[in-house]
This record gives C-alpha cells, structure tokens and sequence, in this order.
C-alpha cells in the first residue's frame, strides 16, 4: 500500500492535488499535512474528507521531530510537497517566514525523508513543488527553460530557489529520489483572495476599488489549478527522478488586459452593462521590485509525458469567476477569518 503526505493540502493548489489524487487512486492512503495557517483552510476539502483513503494531520513543516513521527506512523512511501508562504506581497513586509516555511521547512521535511527511507530508496518519491519566479524576469522576449539559470529577485522567489537548491542537494549527496516542477501563475477555485484573481472578483462584486500596480504593464503567464494538479500527478508518478519540469499555460497576459477581460465577464455575470465596473480600476504604487514577465516554455513536460493545458483561458476564467459569484459563503469566510477557528478545532489531528 502506498501512503503518500502532501504537504498544504488545505491551501489552493494543494487541495486541487488531494481531490485529485484521492478520487483517482483509491487503494492508495494520502495524508494531508497542513498548519492550516491564514491561508489554509479545510473547507477547501469537505466533499472528500469523509473519503477512507484521505487523513488529515495538522502540524508545521518545520517541527523535525514531528515530521520523524509522521514518516513513521504513516509508513510514508511518497511526498509531494506543497506546503509554503506563497504571496510576494507578503514576502516584502515579512521576508523571515518566507526563509523559515519554504527554506527551513523543506530542508527539515527532506531530512526526515532521507532518514525514513535511508536503508531502502527503491520505489521512494520525494516531489517538491515549486514555482517559475526562481528564474527572475523576462524583458518582453523569451520563456523560461528547465536550464534557465536561477536568478530570483522578490524574497519569495528567493526563498522558492533556495529550497529548489535544498531538493537537488538531497539528490545530489544522499541520492534522495526527488522530482522538481516549476509552474506558472494559476487561478481557479478556491484561492485565498490576497491574489489578483480573487481579490479583483470579490471588489468587483463589491463594488470597491481594483489596485492596479504601477501601469499595469506586467505580464503573468496563467493555468487553470486542475490542468497543474494534472500535472502533478503525471510527474509524480511518470517523472524521471532528478529531472525538473516546467509548467505552464502558453498563455500570457498583460495584468491591464487580463483586468479587463476579467471586469467584463464579472459584469455580464452580475447583470451588469459590460465594462461598468471599469470605473473601479485604480492605479497604485508599483509593487517593489515587480517582475515585469514571466513565460514558461513547457515543450519538456509535453513532449516527455503528453501533458497539455486543457482549458482555454476565456472559458477557465469565466468558469472561476461564476465559482467565486456561486460561493460568496467561502469567500466571506475566509475573509472574516472565523473560518480557522473553526475548521481548526472540528478537524485538527483526526
Ligand atoms: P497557498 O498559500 O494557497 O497554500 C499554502 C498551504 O501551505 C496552506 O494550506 C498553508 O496552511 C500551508 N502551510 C504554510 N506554512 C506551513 C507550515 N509551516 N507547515 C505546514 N503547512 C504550512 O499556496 P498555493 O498557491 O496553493 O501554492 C502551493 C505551492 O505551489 C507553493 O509551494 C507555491 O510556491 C507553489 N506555486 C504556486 C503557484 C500559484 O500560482 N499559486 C504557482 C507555482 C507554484
Ligand atoms: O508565477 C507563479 C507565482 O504566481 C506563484 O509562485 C505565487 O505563489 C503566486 O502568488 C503568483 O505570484 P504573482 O505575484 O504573479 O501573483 P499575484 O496574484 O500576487 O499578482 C499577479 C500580478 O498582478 C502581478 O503582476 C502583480 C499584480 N497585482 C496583484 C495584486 C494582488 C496587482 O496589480 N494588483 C493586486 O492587487
């Protein structure tokens, strides 16, 4: 029996990856691992928690001791590690917990890994999940390989390399089997409204305010969350150990018309005349250091294991932003933050 712990499975991408996964493979035990900080939240999984195959343990990514229980009392065969501060804005007023989770955090989940697996890796999978901000930013031409040097410029994508760098150096002195993915920016349900998407669709209907950083000039390369828990999947379970794979949706936009788009659709949605809610877009105060592009190249990932995007990006997002309409009972409470109370005390070790 496999029994494979995914870390931040009660965050956004994370709990894309358990639904799949437990729905998918029922003869294999997967155990969610999540602090549920600010930004999980197990509502995210209420229509598989009560699944058989499906444990949830709450616990901090960077408690070694815990870590060397949980390998043990779980016998665990497999990880696939999500867990992470994931929000440049927050990565520049608080850049500490950024090197604590994804630095520190990864660095003591390898070593309990290593140390569980240290007298048989043969079938063993240790999969770090990471992000295309590692590669810095492109000028208007160009993508992003899987041999791009690494040259991260927010203290999130900093922290992002520097556990990149951690997994490798597992495999490269300890022959850890690990599997390294890089993906582009996503957007679907259930992500926490800090991020452009969420936030925007939630003041639109609202009606208050949409800051926009500096011009509006940036460019985001975007996926919809299930094609990149697709992938996951197939890298977990098809990748070749040591490689790394890039993810992405082929798929760029300029944050001003992606906005746009965005305020039409959510109008005619909410009954609205198309493009009223212009009126809400507010210039602000450039992000510090702002990458102005990021474009993947995910030829490898296609061309290796026939991964590809399956959702256009018109229909993704129309489809995320009726989520968002149909589901204002989650986006208000996890804008109270009540729901943490909550979901922490009902779920917490079950
Ligand atoms: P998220 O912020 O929505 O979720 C992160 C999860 O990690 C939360 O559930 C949180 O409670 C948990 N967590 C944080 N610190 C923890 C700790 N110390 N111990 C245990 N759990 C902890 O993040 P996301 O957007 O779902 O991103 C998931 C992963 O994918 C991250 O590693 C991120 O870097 C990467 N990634 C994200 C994107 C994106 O567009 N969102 C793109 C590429 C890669
Ligand atoms: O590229 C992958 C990365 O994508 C992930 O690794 C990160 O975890 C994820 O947060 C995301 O990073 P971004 O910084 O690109 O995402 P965010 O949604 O914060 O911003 C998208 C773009 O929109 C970016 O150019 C900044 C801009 N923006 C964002 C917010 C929140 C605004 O103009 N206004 C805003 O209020």
């Amino acid at each position: 029996m496999e029994n494979i712990l995914i870390t931040g499975g009660a965050g956004f991408i994370g709990s894309h990856v358990v639904r799949l996964l437990v729905e998918k493979y029922a003869d294999t035990n997967f155990i969610n691992l999540d602090d549920l900080t600010y930004a999980g939240n197990l509502a995210n999984l209420d229509d598989v928690a009560h699944k058989p195959n499906y444990r949830f343990v709450k616990a901090d990514i960077c408690d070694y001791t815990r870590m060397q229980q949980i390998f043990a009392e779980y016998h665990v065969t497999g990880v696939i590690h999500l867990a992470a501060e994931s929000h440049v804005d927050r990565s520049i007023t608080d850049p500490f917990i950024f090197a604590r989770t994804n630095v520190l955090g990864t660095l003591t989940l390898l070593q309990a890994a290593k140390e569980y697996w240290k007298d048989d890796m043969q079938g063993k999978r240790f999969y770090h999940v990471s992000t295309d901000e590692v590669y810095g930013s492109l000028d208007h031409g160009g993508f992003f390989t899987e041999t791009t040097p690494y040259d991260p410029k927010s203290p999130y994508s900093a922290s992002k390399a520097g556990s990149d760098h951690f997994v490798r150096a597992f495999h490269n002195t300890y022959k850890l089997p690990v599997v390294v993915s890089n993906c582009s920016n996503n957007y679907g349900p259930y992500q926490f409204p800090e991020k452009l998407i969420p936030l925007f669709i939630n003041n639109i209907r609202h009606n208050k305010p949409l800051p926009v950083y500096g011009k509006g000039e940036n460019v985001r390369d975007w996926l919809y969350v299930e094609d990149h828990a697709r992938a996951i999947d197939l890298i977990f379970h098809k990748g070749k150990i040591g490689e790394t794979y890039n993810i992405g949706g082929f798929n760029e936009w300029k944050n001003i018309d992606l906005i746009r788009l965005l305020i039409r659709v959510a109008d005619r949605l909410l009954g609205r005349e198309e493009g009223a809610s212009e009126k809400l877009i507010t210039y602000i105060t450039d992000r510090a250091g702002h990458d102005l592009r990021y474009a993947i190249d995910a030829t490898k990932l296609h061309r290796e294991l026939g991964w590809k995007p399956s959702l256009q990006f018109e229909e993704g997002l129309e489809k995320t932003i009726q989520w968002y309409l149909n589901n204002q009972t989650w986006m208000d409470n996890v804008t109270s933050g009540d729901y943490q109370k909550y979901y922490t005390n009902m779920y917490a070790n079950r």
